[in-house]
This record gives structure tokens, C-alpha cells and sequence, in this order.
């Protein structure tokens, strides 16, 4: 598509290498034919909330699964498709998305509820931004609801986000404690399936939900993903086989649909920025250097300091060394060394441990148990899901922890140097 530019010759009319960029972008949601292989899922999420279509009360359902693997993208879409079918039977049914990452409050959350019922509704009251609590919020949405509504879809993003779990209680009740009379149907997502531990039993029982579990892709689907949105670059522009490498890179890495479109993306913003006419898979290979970094800071962002730390020492050790896996032992005396040269007060190697079993979670480790044979009991093996590089760069992203040692200075000290026996203090 030619962009308007005014005719000034500074500003290019025509981008060479994008026709439809936005189909690349974060937050596009595809039309359902471009929607690929989460057609299980799609069904479960129907099956639980589905009921509200026929007038009957749904099951409040929680979706787990690490990131980019369709969650947020699956319940909008099935949340949607649920509206236009209950509209098709008389049923006046809403539909409500909170982002709790940025809504992490119960009041900033009831805020947005209460905000967005009104935007789809003639209601007349004015809801006030701030200067109220909670309990004002939930007026308007208890009688937004009762006014206009014969039911209710909630979407809670990144539940786990939430500093308290009393919305879902309160919405999960709402009925029984006579607030409401319409059926309300939650959809929590998380990728933390630890997050279920943390609901309070209390909150637990009465949220009664249903659980279900996406599984990361496979190459072949990450590359009809891609297929799909093709139509983002001008035509001729991806040489033969750049999909299939982006899609088999990002499958080997961590199976994250967010993350191959982002490598397209950029691997065509590198291209447009020297000049070729052309995306290679080149331009992809580099592409991914720079999606896993900020995938491995996006993921670790949320994260404390000493899960950094942590993942910093295993990488380090894994450059400085001469294998793949560490147990928690050996990681954690690399830890406490490096906690040293940031001068922070290490933690015990039972916390370090639970660190690492988060991140393993998220899929930037991977541990292992093993038998040490019958005297020694079992112990943990860690090994990195990504290349050590590219841990130790986006730990050294953080401004607390830009003295820690490069890569290449970790490099130096490794086997293949000769030098094998590091003090990692000799760094400072
Ligand atoms: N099955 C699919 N078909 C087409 N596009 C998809 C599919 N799954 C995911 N995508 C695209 O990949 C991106 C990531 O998906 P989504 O946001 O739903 O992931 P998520 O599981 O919610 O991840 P996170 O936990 O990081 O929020 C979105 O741009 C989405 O449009
Ligand atoms: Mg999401």
C-alpha cells in the first residue's frame, strides 16, 4: 500500500520491504481463518463458558501456558465468537478484558470493569477515576450488570499480576450473595502454574474453575502462522525458505508464536535498514539473535535480582566450564561469588533453588533430576534452554548488574583458554 507522505522527498512514499506491517504487530488479533492448529483449545474454552449462549451459568475456567502460546489471543477470540452467539438467541451477554499487569490492583481492576460496562451501555452514572474504592466500583458494576446484562465474560490477563485474588471471589459469588443476577463467566490466564498454589483455599473452592494447559508450538505450526501473514511484506520480498527457518528456530527455542512473527518483523526492519530488497535467511539468523535477548529480559523482567543472579551464575558457569548441566550445589557457590562483585547479600541455596524452579518454569532452564547413585540420594541438573550469551547480555541489561563480566571476558577464562580454575572476583 503507497503511504501518503506529503510528496516530501525525505520520507519514502513506498516501503520496499512491508505492504501490511500491522499484521506483524503484537497486538493484532487475526481473523479467525488465520487463527492455526488451536482448534482443541478453542473447543475446550467454548465448552466451559459456552453454557452462557444458552441462557445457563458457565464455568469459570483458568488457562495456563508459557508465553506465546495463543492464551490471550484464543480467549478474546472464543469470548467473542460466544457474544455474537448468545446476541443470536436474545441474550444480552458482555464481554470484559483486563490487562491485570497493568490493572494489578482489585481497585485499578473493578476501575476498568466498571469503565468498560459503561462504554458498552447507555448508562447514564458518572464513574469517577479516582478519589473512590473498591466498593464504588462495584456498585456501578453490580448494577450495570443488572440493568443491562443477561450474562458476562471477564477475562483476567495475567492473573497472576493481581496483588489480591478478591475480584475472583467476588465475581465468582456474585450471584450467590445476591449482587447480581447475571451469570458471570471467568476466563484467568497466567503462565505461572504455580499460580494456583497461591489462591487461598477460601478463594479456591468458591472460584471452582476449570483448568487448561497450552502447549508451546510445533514447527509446522509456527510456520502456517507465518504462511498467514505473509501478506505483511510486499510480494517477493521473503526469499524461499526464511519461514521455514524462522519457524524452525523459534520451535527449537521455545515453540512462542509472539516470538517467530517478531523474528519476521525484524528480520524485514533489518533489511529495510541496509538497503535490501530482499529478507534472507540471514537477516532471520540475526533477527533471532536479537528477539532471544530481548525474550530472555522480557521474561526475566518481572523477575528478582537474584533470579538474575542465578542465571547469570549458571551461565557462567557453563562458559567458564566444560559442561551443559550444573546442580544447584554448584550453581549456587558461582552465585554467592557473584553476589559479591554487585555487592548484594546472597540468599540461601534453598531460595536460590526455588528461583531456579521459576525459571525453568518459564522455559529459560531446564532441570533435571537425577540419581547419584544409591548413597548419594538424587539431585538437580540445570542446563539453558538459550545460548549463556545471551543471559549474560540481558543480565547485564539491568543497571544493578552492568559490572558483571562480559561474555567475552567470561570467555576468556574458559577451558578452551587454559585458564581453568576462575575467580570470578579478579573480574572486578
Ligand atoms: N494459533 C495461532 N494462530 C495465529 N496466530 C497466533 C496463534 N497463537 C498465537 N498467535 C499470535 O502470536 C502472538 C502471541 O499470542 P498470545 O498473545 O495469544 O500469546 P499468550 O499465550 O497470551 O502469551 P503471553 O503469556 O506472553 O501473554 C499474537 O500476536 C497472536 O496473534
Ligand atoms: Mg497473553
Amino acid at each position: 500500500m503507497a503511504e501518503q507522505t506529503g510528496g516530501d522527498p525525505l520520507f519514502e512514499s513506498h516501503d520496499p520491504i512491508f505492504d501490511r506491517k500491522e499484521l506483524l504487530h503484537v497486538g493484532h488479533v487475526p481473523d479467525e481463518d488465520r487463527i492455526v492448529g488451536r482448534d482443541d483449545e478453542i473447543q475446550s474454552v467454548a465448552a466451559e463458558v459456552g453454557a452462557i449462549t444458552r441462557g445457563d451459568p458457565p464455568n469459570n475456567v483458568m488457562i495456563y501456558g508459557k508465553t506465546g502460546t495463543g492464551k490471550s489471543l484464543i480467549s478474546r477470540h472464543v469470548a467473542t465468537r460466544a457474544q455474537d452467539a448468545a446476541q443470536g438467541n436474545d441474550i444480552d451477554c458482555g464481554v470484559l478484558y483486563v490487562d491485570c499487569s497493568e490493572a494489578n490492583t482489585e481497585t485499578r481492576t473493578t476501575r476498568q470493569l466498571a469503565l468498560s460496562l459503561k462504554e458498552q451501555t447507555e448508562y447514564q452514572q458518572n464513574i469517577p477515576l479516582r478519589g473512590v474504592g473498591t466498593m464504588e466500583y462495584y456498585q456501578h458494576i453490580w448494577s450495570i450488570l443488572g440493568d443491562c446484562f443477561d450474562a458476562v465474560i471477564v477475562i483476567l490477563d495475567e492473573i497472576d499480576k493481581l496483588d489480591n485474588s478478591n475480584v475472583l471471589m467476588q465475581l465468582s459469588r456474585a450471584r450467590e450473595a445476591r449482587k447480581t443476577d447475571a451469570y458471570i463467566g471467568v476466563i484467568g490466564i497466567s503462565n505461572k502454574v504455580q499460580y494456583r498454589e497461591t489462591l487461598d483455599e477460601r478463594i479456591d473452592s468458591s472460584f471452582g474453575h476449570r483448568e487448561l494447559f497450552f502447549h508451546p508450538y510445533d514447527a509446522s505450526q509456527l510456520r502456517e502462522i507465518m504462511r498467514n501473514r505473509e501478506d505483511a511484506f510486499q510480494p517477493a520480498v521473503l526469499e524461499d525458505g526464511t519461514i521455514e527457518l524462522c519457524a524452525a528456530l523459534a520451535a527449537k527455542k521455545h515453540g512462542d508464536a509472539r516470538k517467530a512473527i517478531e523474528i519476521l518483523k525484524e528480520a524485514g526492519e533489518l533489511a529495510r535498514r541496509i538497503g535490501s530488497e530482499t529478507v534472507s535467511e540471514d537477516h532471520i539468523q540475526q533477527a533471532q539473535e536479537v528477539a532471544e535477548i530481548n525474550r530472555i529480559e522480557e521474561l526475566t523482567s518481572g523477575a528478582t535480582v537474584h533470579a538474575k543472579l542465578a542465571l547469570y551464575a549458571l551461565a557462567s558457569c557453563i562458559i567458564t566450564g566444560e559442561r551443559e548441566t550444573y546442580k544447584t550445589r554448584e550453581v549456587y557457590e558461582r552465585y554467592v561469588g557473584i553476589c559479591e562483585l554487585v555487592a548484594t547479600d546472597p540468599i540461601t541455596e534453598n531460595g536460590l533453588y526455588r528461583q531456579l524452579k521459576e525459571q525453568a518454569f518459564l522455559g529459560v532452564i531446564e532441570s533435571e533430576k537425577t540419581g547419584g547413585g544409591r548413597s548419594q540420594g538424587s539431585y538437580l541438573l540445570h542446563r539453558l534452554v538459550t545460548d549463556p550469551k545471551h543471559i549474560v547480555k540481558a543480565g547485564r541489561r539491568d543497571t544493578s548488574l552492568e559490572e558483571l563480566p562480559t561474555y567475552d571476558r567470561l570467555r576468556e577464562t574458559s577451558p578452551s583458554t587454559g585458564n581453568r580454575d576462575i575467580d570470578l572476583t579478579s573480574f572486578s
